[in-house]
């Protein structure tokens, strides 16, 4: 039985409800005439509490068991005389299966997050770490389960590539080449013609290019896996390696975009909510004051939309001193977006029609010549949780950016621009960050701490 399941369990009337459970000790405190060792198995936050009475054979081992110890218990489930829980189990077997050196690290005291990551491989046993991956896990089945029910088909996108989505150069290098002494040519520059591809590789930054030829030929496609960014940056909403969420619809437009964006933050907050009451109780008491309350909020009101040149309008009037200036033509900084979105309009915010110059190629633009469709979702205390747009899907204009553009060469997205020479259409998408959105469900505030291994600049362990 899972320890979620006893503990929901129905007493019978004649009062025995016998069953076995396996688990790992949260706690131990052993006494002469009886044993409490609190056993948690991961599937619900809280745990059994295990009644040990002396008759138990090999009671005396059990008295010196520790936390973080393996044990199949079998018992009687009764009515807990005790107060703060429902059951107890009243054990009339326990099999030591996996006993925890005493060295175990994660003690019964509170510990740091910031210890915790570095027992990345065992901090999925603490009240915290198992609340936040079932949360995540309750999320990614539901971000099937939307795009399921709306018709959109599943596409695995390549994580090897040879194209650069987002043009910003911040790939990780994939090679066969040897490291110290690999081959070069006659002008001594590294021969690439010898690399396992014949050609420099990369992990895909994103998995839209190759989305975009699905969609103009099943209409609407999703893709949900792994993308890989060099970015040195290191911040708290910044990982190495994170997983992203990316639609593309065929015949929809930006304001269809924003939409099902919309739609779809709503629709995985209200599984956050609805499906995972107990975890998300105890990440509002713990981590994160309120938060109940503000994602019912998000979960019902309005988006707010506003253009990128509105957003410039409303930081200069605020009067507010930022570190980096606003001015027309800038990426929006982090502290700007946040300000948006938290003090200026208080709720998730689109922000559109960014400059052309700041936005990657493939957006389409607009008739003003000046700005792009595109699309960033804010929210309140994490920010950019979404990039989308309305893709170019005019050959003519596209290829004049390529023409303009040194870093781009038609010969390398040939096959590119192959979807709009054949058949073009209208076409639109998005990603989000699925580690944003783990933190905006939850609470939690480094994405080192909602993603199982976290990579970052300088941090590859486990
Ligand atoms: O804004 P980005 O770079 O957009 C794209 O990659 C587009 N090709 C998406 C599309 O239109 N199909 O990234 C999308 C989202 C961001 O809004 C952010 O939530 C997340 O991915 N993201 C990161 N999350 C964690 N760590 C990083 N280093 C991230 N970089 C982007
Ligand atoms: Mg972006």
């Amino acid at each position: 039985t899972k320890i979620a399941q006893a503990l929901q369990a129905e007493i019978p009337a004649d009062g025995a409800l016998n069953l076995r459970v396996k688990g790992w000790a949260r706690t131990v405190r052993s006494g002469k005439k009886v044993t409490f060792i609190s056993l948690n198995d991961g599937s619900s936050f809280g745990s059994l509490q295990v009644v040990v009475p002396p008759e138990v054979d090999d009671y005396e081992a059990i008295t010196h068991l520790t936390t973080g110890s393996a044990l199949s218990v079998e018992g009687e489930l009764i009515e807990s005389p005790a107060k703060g829980q429902r059951v107890e189990l009243k054990a009339t077997k326990v099999e030591i299966v996996g006993k925890a050196d005493p060295s175990y690290p994660l003690q019964k005291k509170r510990h740091g997050f910031e210890f915790l990551r570095e027992q990345a491989h065992l901090r999925v046993r603490t009240n915290t770490f198992g609340a936040v991956f079932r949360v995540r896990s309750a999320l990614a089945q539901s971000v099937h389960r939307f795009f399921g029910e709306r018709g959109f088909y599943y596409i695995h996108t390549p994580i090897i590539t040879a194209s650069d989505t987002e043009g910003a150069g911040e790939m990780f290098r994939v090679t066969t080449l040897p490291v110290g002494d690999p081959p070069r040519d006659d002008e001594g520059a590294v021969d690439d013609k010898q690399d396992f591809f014949a050609k420099p590789t990369f992990l895909t930054v994103s998995g839209q290019l190759n989305g975009e030829t699905f969609a103009l030929g099943l209409s609407d496609i999703y893709t949900f896996g792994p993308t890989f960014r060099a970015e040195n940056s290191n911040t708290s909403r910044h990982a190495s390696e994170f997983w992203m969420i990316e639609p593309e619809m065929a015949w929809h437009d930006l304001d269809d975009d924003c939409q099902l964006a919309e739609d779809f933050v709503k629709a995985m907050l209200k599984t956050a909510l609805e499906d995972c009451a107990e975890d998300l109780a105890f990440f509002d008491k713990r981590i994160d004051k309120g938060l109940i309350e503000r994602l019912t909020k998000v979960a019902e009101a309005d988006f707010a939309r506003i253009t990128y040149t509105e957003a410039v309008e409303l930081l200069e009037k605020s009067g507010k001193s930022f570190e980096f200036p606003v001015e027309w033509g800038k990426n929006l900084q982090a502290e700007h977006e946040r300000y948006i979105t938290e003090e200026i309009l208080g709720r998730p915010t689109f922000v559109v029609d960014y400059p052309k110059e700041i936005k990657a190629f493939y957006m389409r633009r607009n008739d003003d010549g000046k700005t792009v469709a595109a699309m960033d979702l804010l929210v309140p205390k994490i920010g950019e949780l979404i990039g989308g747009s309305q893709r170019e899907e005019r050959l003519d204009v596209l290829e004049s950016i390529f023409a303009s553009d040194p870093h781009l060469s038609v010969e390398d997205y040939d096959w590119y621009l192959d979807t709009r020479r054949f058949g073009t259409a209208p076409h639109a998408g998005f990603g989000l960050g699925f580690e944003r959105l783990v933190m905006y469900a939850t609470g939690m505030e480094n994405i080192r701490d909602v993603i199982p291994f976290p990579r970052t600049p300088r941090t590859c362990e486990f």
